[in-house]
């Protein structure tokens, strides 16, 4: 039998985990569609977006999702490729479920930035870029719909490097953006690789390949479009950044591909590429010490949790990230939060079409396990050394407030156990005003739909009618320090409130007055991000 710490190292080195972050409509669906094509996942491409259109899927767990046809949860597909072990986590389409975006990319060891090439830099990629850049995880930057008229590169190069604050190096570049795309040329490989349209979304194909001073070449593309080409290339080669491996591994220069996801072109050779390139499983550095994903003690940390996948069933499942040792069906682990061992039974693993029961999982990996209401998010789990934990999974910044109280007052134990329930999965904020009882809540969200999410489920799951007052706040500030907020010269539309810890937090209307109260207070200091794990 082979040696457990030589299997552990084995399995780690060909584990690629990432996320796709884009804004949506960039081609994320369709893009996950054609990696999971190569990976041989699905037999035709089509099907992710099946679920997308929420005819029948794995993510369908909400009818709220279904009424809608948005991914409101995430999962992960897993798929192998070259004998590489691919782990996408998938993050909802949506822009209102932003939130859970940003802690999927907690588990993921690099992104890949995928950019509409008519449109640019959008949105919603600057704020999962940030998160990505706090990591300082690898971002591979694909730019999609190449097939179409597209912004010229060079100024897509420069809009990345001056919205995003990162340097690029393409690894291809395209040949006619003016809606008369003819393919890239290949920096590394020298190489044109020519695009021939027509409609192969469906089924994996591969392109005309030549060397770019082969006349054959210059013939196909016309001395037009050749000539271009070559004065590009030398100006890049000239005046661009020269690739640099280390630079990538640490966020600070992106590689670029440019291509379309649809038409299929270029998925393969980015694939490869980016598996080539992108990290396996690393060190996680926590504030006790240091996690190897190869010990073979096994080390995992909650990076999600999900109540009522599956309605028949009112299950909750608490999702987990693999970082040391393996992973096997209905071992014991120790629960370092709550100072006691569970087992962890039922593990479940989503695959490209349905959930199935995973027997053994490495780092790198995400298991779902059954939670009997004893996880929260960030919580460690280890065969390790008990005293270390996984430094915590951030909270994001609410942008969205509402006041909510339960309809029927009668209903008030259910309504804040639902309400719990809700923030414990990390779905909602909940902050209590000062001064004001516990019949009324102030929940914070980040995207607008959430809301509604929540008004959902507290219906169905908890038997309650909400009453929604939507609140014109759309920043949350935790006061740093021991300052009693009674004394601050704080505009009137300021609202103190408390969160779940007790903390005192600022809600603002406008960047304005969040900027008068640091002026007016000159003891205060504000911050966005609080730490959920270790607070
Ligand atoms: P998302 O998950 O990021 O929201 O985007 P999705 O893949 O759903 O793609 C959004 C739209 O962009 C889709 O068109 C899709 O077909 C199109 N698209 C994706 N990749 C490419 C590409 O490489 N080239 C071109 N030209 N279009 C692309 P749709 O009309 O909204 O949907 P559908 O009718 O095609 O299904």
């Amino acid at each position: 039998m082979q040696d457990l710490k030589e299997k552990i190292s084995n399995e780690v080195a060909r584990r690629r985990t990432f996320a796709i972050i884009s804004h949506p409509d960039a081609g994320k669906t369709t893009m996950t569609e054609k990696l999971l094509l190569y990976g041989g996942a699905i037999r035709l491409a089509g099907s992710v977006k099946a679920r997308k259109a929420a005819k029948h899927a794995v993510s369908d767990w909400m009818e709220i999702e279904k009424q809608r046809g948005i991914s409101v949860t995430s999962s992960v597909l897993q798929f192998e490729y070259n004998n590489f072990c691919i782990n996408i986590l998938d993050t909802p389409g949506h822009q209102d479920f932003s939130e859970d975006t940003y802690r999927t990319l907690i588990a993921a060891d690099s992104a890949v930035m995928l950019i509409d090439g008519a449109k640019g830099v959008e949105e919603q990629t600057i704020k999962l870029f940030h998160v990505c850049k706090m990591r300082g995880i690898p971002i591979f930057t694909f730019i999609n719909k190449m097939d179409r008229a597209s912004k010229d590169p060079f100024e897509l190069m420069e809009e990345i490097e001056r919205v995003l604050g990162i340097r690029s190096y393409p690894m291809n570049w395209p040949i006619g953006t003016d809606g008369d795309f003819k393919g890239v040329y290949n920096r590394k490989l020298s190489q044109i690789e020519l695009f021939n349209g027509g409609n192969h979304g469906q089924t994996a194909v591969s392109s005309l390949k030549g060397q770019v001073d082969d006349p054959v070449f210059a013939d196909l593309l016309g001395k037009h479009y050749h000539d271009r080409l070559c004065e590009e290339i030398e100006l890049l080669d000239m005046a661009g950044d020269e690739f640099d491996r280390e630079k990538v591994m640490h966020g600070e220069l992106t590689p670029i591909f440019f291509g379309s996801a649809m038409t299929n072109f270029g998925v393969q050779p980015f694939l490869e590429e980016f598996l080539n390139l992108a990290p396996p499983p690393g060190i996680r550095t926590c504030a006790k010490g240091e996690i190897d994903p190869e010990s073979e003690k096994f080390f995992g940390f909650v990076f999600k949790i999900q109540a009522n996948m599956n309605p028949t069933h009112r299950d909750r499942i608490a999702f987990i990230r693999i970082c040391s040792g393996r992973f096997t069906r209905g071992m014991e682990v120790f629960h370092v939060q709550a100072g006691k061992k569970v087992r962890l039974s039922q593990p479940q693993q989503f695959m490209a079409q349905e959930r199935t029961i995973v027997e053994e999982a490495y780092p790198g990996d995400i298991i779902g396990v059954f939670d009997p209401g004893i996880f929260s998010l960030g919580d460690t789990l280890t065969e390790g050394d008990p005293n270390i934990k996984f430094d915590g999974i951030p909270i994001f910044p609410a942008e969205n407030f509402a006041r909510v109280t339960p309809a029927d007052s009668m209903k008030r134990k259910q309504f804040v156990k639902g309400i719990e329930q809700l923030s414990q999965e990390g779905a909602v904020q909940v902050f209590k005003q000062v001064d004001i009882g516990i019949e009324s809540l102030i929940v914070g969200v980040v995207g607008a739909l959430q809301l509604e999410v929540l008004e959902h489920r507290l219906k169905h799951e908890y038997g309650v009618d909400l009453r929604i007052q939507h609140l014109s706040y759309r920043f949350a500030r935790w006061i740093e320090g021991n300052v009693d907020p009674k004394t601050l010269n704080l505009t009137s539309s300021t609202m103190i409130v408390r969160d779940k810890h007790e903390r005192y937090v600022l809600l603002f209307e406008n960047e304005w007055s969040i900027n008068w109260a640091l002026e007016k207070n000159k003891n205060l200091n504000l911050t966005d991000i609080a730490n959920a794990g270790n607070s």
